[in-house]
């Protein structure tokens, strides 16, 4: 993709679901790493219970992650000032003083192991086989779980800390200071978020006056009380702007203060390399519950059956205005909002009269149009299609994607869009990520996925695809076997049980997954040639 923005970056991602009553956990999603790039449709696939839906969910923090990152770029960091931030600032040496003890525990783990497996530095045995005969093989594993923790905590809170203060981490005489200068930068900071709420307060007043004028005009009423409230409120909204203004030039001046304590640092090329770690995207999975929710109108969800998630007692106009309400795009009763409603029904293919029916007046297909009028009303940025066409029959299905390909050009959203249908998935996606218990194992754009798919699961589902292509000899590849448990997966790579190509490293490491050509990400030991498959090459996108 050219002039790629990331959106959303997803690092590690894990989604564990404890189950009741033992120790077990489902691994619904087990160390995902992802970039979604503004403006893209990024196709999800894979058999049943593969773990898309629990990763749609994870990322609009439907679901508490259980590990991992997911920064969100749609805002700037001073649109909520989250607190974690403050802590972070606050509470620096602390933070900084257990990151450091975290990575001591590491080595001190990492020694103990090489201990117990006779690591000799480097030559004759790998460090990370461990043989299944080696004397200590069951202690082995367990140290070797208790290391990869050690890993993760420690690498976590430096990240932690690193993305807020980049190269400063290595302040360590400094950091009383580091904590004082940003923490002033981040005062300022909240004080222009609270700021910006009042003016969104004032600028809901003014769109609801100014309703109101309209109105009146056209009922030929008289205006003049109506216009001198108006005329207050744009003044209150120019001084807000002013003080706004303020808060951005002390936001510069405190800048500068950290600009000043950087020269400390310009010749230190270690500094210069943690730089890079500096992230200004909002770290989702921190947020507290009331700032997730001033995020919540950018990332929703379509699902597959509108109906259940429709209150049958409510009228589509009150359905759609709840959530323009509880997001203060309007205010109670307010004659604007059933106008806006009304275009909103419009523009979603229902027509605006039908405003104070109820769900069961609808046919499915328009009420899967009314789920989207609901999701798009509240002008988002990020969209998680879960199943969203898959109960409707064919034709209908078309109309819909048409519409969700409509609004994506007029309104620029980016898509998640998660489908058992391939080609649907294929017709729609910019990108297309295939999951398997848990992981995804591939993901390009969605031409390279059908013409020179590389993981052998891909292939597989590929195969499956019906086809009308006459001079099309391929047989479909069976995969055999039933899905793994994703509460005890296999070793190595978890397809190793069903693919046709495993060998005997398949079933002891976990491949990697990797950018094996520009934008093409592969996780697998054996990956197929570009001559051994190809899908659809031909056919029509
Ligand atoms: N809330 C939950 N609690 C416990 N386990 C769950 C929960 N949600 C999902 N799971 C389990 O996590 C795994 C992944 O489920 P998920 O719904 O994400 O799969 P999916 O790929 O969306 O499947 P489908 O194509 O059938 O919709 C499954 O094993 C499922 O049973
Ligand atoms: S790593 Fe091995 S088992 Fe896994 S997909 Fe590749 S070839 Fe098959
Ligand atoms: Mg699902």
């Amino acid at each position: 993709m050219e002039d790629k923005k990331v959106l959303l970056r997803i690092r590690n991602l894990k989604q564990y679901f404890p189950l009741k009553g033992n120790k077990l956990v489902v691994k619904a999603n087990d160390d995902i790493t992802l970039d979604i790039y503004e403006g893209e449709t990024l196709g999800l696939v894979g058999e049943s219970g593969c773990g898309k839906s629990t990763l749609g969910r994870t990322l609009l923090q439907l679901y508490r992650q259980t590990d991992g990152k997911t920064m969100y770029y749609g805002r700037s960091i001073d649109y909520i000032a989250p607190k974690y931030v403050r802590k972070t600032f606050e509470n620096l040496p602390r933070l900084h003083r257990k990151m450091k003890e975290l990575y001591e525990l590491q080595e001190k783990i990492d020694k103990e192991y090489d201990a117990l497996l006779g690591w000799d530095g480097g030559q004759g045995m790998a460090k990370d086989e461990i043989p299944e005969d080696h004397p200590n093989a069951k202690q082995l594993y367990a140290k070797r779980n208790e290391l990869d923790k050690a890993k993760r905590d420690a690498h976590e809170a430096f990240l932690n800390i690193a993305q807020l203060i980049g190269g400063f981490i290595i302040a360590e005489d400094n950091l009383n200071e580091v904590s004082r200068v940003f923490l002033k930068k981040y005062e300022v900071i909240e004080e222009k978020c609270r700021l910006q709420e009042d003016l969104e307060e004032i600028e809901l007043e003014l769109r609801e006056l100014n309703g109101d004028l309209a109105i009146f005009k056209r009922e030929g009423k008289s205006t003049s009380g109506l216009e001198s409230k108006i005329a207050d409120f744009e003044k209150k909204k120019e001084a807000k702007l002013r003080q706004i203004a303020q808060k951005d030039e002390e936001i510069k001046l405190r800048e500068q203060d950290i600009e000043q304590m950087r020269k400390k640092y310009a010749d230190n090329p270690e500094f210069q390399k943690y730089e890079a770690y500096r992230d200004e995207g909002i770290d989702l999975a921190r947020l507290t519950y009331p700032e997730m929710r001033k995020l919540r109108k950018d990332l929703q969800l379509i699902f597959q059956d509108p109906y259940s998630s429709l209150n049958p007692r409510l009228t589509v106009g009150q359905i759609i205005g709840e959530g323009l309400l509880a997001h203060k795009f309007f205010k109670k009763d307010s004659e604007k909002m059933q106008d806006y409603i009304m275009k909103v029904m419009e523009d979603c293919g229902l027509a605006s009269y039908m405003i104070h029916r109820y769900p069961h007046q609808f046919s499915g297909g328009q009420r899967q149009r009314i789920g989207i009028a609901r999701s798009l009303a509240l002008d988002p940025k990020f969209v998680v299609c879960d199943e969203a066409v898959s109960a409707l029959d064919v034709s209908i299905q078309s109309q819909i994607i048409n519409l969700l390909q409509d609004l994506k050009e007029k309104e620029n959203l980016t898509y998640m869009f998660i489908s058992h249908d391939l080609s649907v998935v294929k017709y729609i996606s910019t990108r297309i990520g295939v999951m398997y218990l848990g992981n995804i194992v591939e993901l390009a754009s969605s031409d390279e996925i059908f013409r020179n798919p590389k993981h052998p699961y891909t292939e597989a589902l590929l195969s499956a695809i019906p086809t009308t292509d006459v001079d099309d000899k391929r047989e479909p590849i069976l995969i055999e076997g039933d899905i793994p448990s994703p509460i005890n997966p296999p070793k190595g790579c978890k397809f190793h049980t069903r693919c046709r190509y495993a060998t005997e490293i398949c079933k002891q490491v976990v491949p990697e997954f990797i950018e094996v050509e520009p934008d093409h990400f592969v996780a697998c030991h054996h990956m197929l040639e570009k001559s051994q498959v190809s899908f659809g090459a031909s056919d029509e996108k």
